[in-house]
């Protein structure tokens, strides 16, 4: 089918089931460009929370949609790409966490919104890159767990003075970064500002003009003075950047920086997703319960 009769289509099944479809903002360009709504994950946990809608199509990844299936307990939430996971949200669960928490009793455990609804369940409050310092700062403790994303917790703690007690996980986008990276895209574009995100490693961060989430890129994009900046994030964000802001050249800190989970929707899935219900993403309600605790415990925060 012609990429403009799937457009037409998507429409049609989004009128008839009263569907919107909520994109993050490293998706595919044309999933972006069809989406009601793109966002950085806090700004679609938000979304997710207000929604009017019936049908949720969560072009992102899994633990995304298990956010909004929690925060939208009777709306029906499809994942078009069943193996669209993310690795680093896969590298701690419920279990695990539970052990590592009875080695520090008493500590508050703070975990990424990267992480499945079992460890939210286990976790007292819940942040994303956008909020993760101001999370932190809310909370009356000088020691802390963070799970999973070292390199968040590793800023978090220079940010906040915070003693932070980190799981190794981290983002395989962002931890490829290196110091070397930002130097060379330095001799490349030397009139650019260099912003890169905070799941990179420190090292990569001090180097940088800026440390953002995706969506404080997207904000920044719109009032930075600079014509050039260089992005160390995952590189669909230069997608959104450029078409907002023409008038400004982005360029990625490295080629190579792309998330393969990310990619994997793709207009044809989304409208497979809105024709046959797939990929159905339910949690548990004893599990949900526990879950949106700490996902409200931020939003009430943020
Ligand atoms: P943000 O969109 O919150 O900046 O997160 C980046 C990310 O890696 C999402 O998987
Ligand atoms: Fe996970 Fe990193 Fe991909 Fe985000 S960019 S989904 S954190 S692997």
């Amino acid at each position: 089918m012609a990429a403009a009769d799937v457009l037409a289509r998507i429409g049609e099944l989004k009128r008839r089931r009263n569907a919107v479809i909520l994109a993050h903002n490293y998706q595919v360009p044309e999933v972006q460009d069809a989406a009601d709504f793109v966002g950085d994950s806090l700004e679609l946990s938000r979304k997710a929370a207000g929604l009017e809608a019936e049908v949720i199509v969560f072009c992102g990844v899994h633990f995304m949609a298990e956010t909004a299936a929690i925060l939208s307990p009777g709306k029906t939430v499809l994942l078009p790409e069943a193996g669209a996971g993310c690795p680093m949200a896969d590298m701690i669960n419920g279990r695990e966490l539970r052990a590592w928490k009875e080695r520090f009793p008493g500590l508050p455990v703070v975990c990424y919104v990267n992480t499945s609804a079992e460890v939210k369940a286990e976790s007292d409050i819940c942040c994303t890159s956008s909020n993760a310092v101001g999370v932190v700062n809310s909370l009356g403790a000088g020691e802390l767990l963070f799970v999973p994303d070292k390199n968040l917790a590793a800023y978090v703690a220079r940010e906040t003075g915070r003693t932070i007690h980190a799981w190794d996980g981290y983002c395989y986008v962002h931890h490829r970064f290196t110091p070397r990276d930002i130097e060379a895209a330095r001799l490349r574009h030397p009139g650019a500002e260099v912003w890169v995100h905070p799941e990179c490693p420190l090292d990569v961060i001090d180097l940088a003009d800026r440390t953002l989430s995706t969506g404080k890129m997207v904000q920044e994009a719109r009032t930075t003075p600079c014509r050039e900046v260089v992005i160390g994030t995952e590189k669909g964000i230069i997608h959104r950047l450029s078409k907002e802001n023409p008038a400004v050249a982005f360029h990625p800190a490295r080629d190579t920086a792309v998330c393969v989970h990310m990619k994997m929707t793709t207009l044809e899935k989304v409208q497979r997703a809105l024709e046959t219900d797939t990929h159905r993403v339910t949690v548990p309600p004893a599990v949900a319960d526990r879950a949106r605790g700490a996902i409200r415990a931020m939003l009430e925060i943020a």
